[in-house]
């Protein structure tokens, strides 16, 4: 059996510089496939706006959406760390709907642990999260619930203002209790900076090969998702084109009457058990 991983697991591995590794996850299935890598920790993302919900954002997201699909994730019962993103709106009002917005992620959601995006402007909302006993992930740079304000997906820290809060809000953000940090569409140099900074660990995306982890969108990552491919996504699979080739497939053999054959028919000598819990063997 693997040990479950914990916020003090990820304290270790930067200790020992070894690499931390984070996937998105937003059901039971992809869950276990996360798990069954060898993945770290397990991040139910607000990401799950556009590549699950299939809006042009991640604005929309409900923390009733996260709480669901978080669900779904620890019903897997991953060894995996599992931290759920606090979506849009969901703490930014005040410090006492974030504590009970990030209870919902805790207790129905079944998340081990929050993430937050922003730096010292919830420098409180961190501290209460913390005193509730809520683990709590930063999220700095670019920020995607941050967008408008963005004027789009722009990667941040280009401007000697801009590298200079992100450095500074990260120190912050430590001080103020986070156990790790996402750092985001950020130039390596200012993330390498940072990772050798903090006592916490770095996971970056986009943000070069200096922090002490690498986060990346499940969808992202197998290439399920066709439509974009910004410059940090690396691909390891090309699922999108599968999928459509294995279906299609499906749906030639049907048109053609070559699927089902007998040997994917039942015939009535057939006296075989149905599998425990499943569909008839
Ligand atoms: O929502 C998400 O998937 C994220 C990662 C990209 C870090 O925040």
């Amino acid at each position: 059996m693997t040990t479950a991983v914990t916020v003090r697991t990820l304290l270790s591995m930067k200790k020992k510089g070894e690499k931390i590794t984070m996937v998105t996850a937003y059901d039971y299935h992809s869950a276990r496939v996360v798990d069954a890598a060898g993945i770290d920790v397990i991040l139910v993302g607000d990401s799950l706006g556009m590549v699950i919900q299939g809006h042009e954002n991640t604005l929309p997201v409900t923390v009733q959406d996260v709480t669901y699909h978080a669900r779904l994730v620890r019903r897997a019962d991953p060894h995996c760390l599992v931290v759920a993103d606090m979506p849009f709106l969901s703490y930014q009002v005040s410090t006492a709907e974030a504590v009970a917005n990030a209870g919902r992620l805790i207790k129905e959601g079944r998340a081990q642990a929050v993430k937050i995006e922003g730096g010292r402007e919830f420098l409180n909302t961190v501290g209460a999260l913390t005193d509730a006993s809520i683990p709590v992930m930063g999220h700095l740079g670019l920020t995607p619930q941050s967008v408008h304000r963005f004027g789009g997906f722009r990667v941040q820290g280009r401007t000697e203002d801009s590298r200079k809060r992100i450095l500074e809000d990260a120190g912050l953000l430590e001080r103020a209790g986070c156990f790790s940090l996402v750092l985001e569409g950020i130039p390596h140099e200012i993330a390498g900076e940072i990772t050798g900074s903090l006592a916490i660990p770095t996971i970056g995306i986009g943000a070069g090969p200096e922090c002490d982890g690498q986060v990346l969108v499940f969808h992202d990552l197998l290439g399920i998702e066709a439509h974009l491919e910004p410059k940090f996504v690396k691909r390891y699979a090309n699922l999108n084109d599968e999928m459509i080739d294995a279906i299609g497939r499906f749906r030639r053999e049907v048109k053609e009457g070559a699927f089902p054959d007998l040997d994917h028919s039942y015939s009535s000598s057939d006296r075989r058990a149905p599998r425990a819990g499943r569909r008839p063997n």
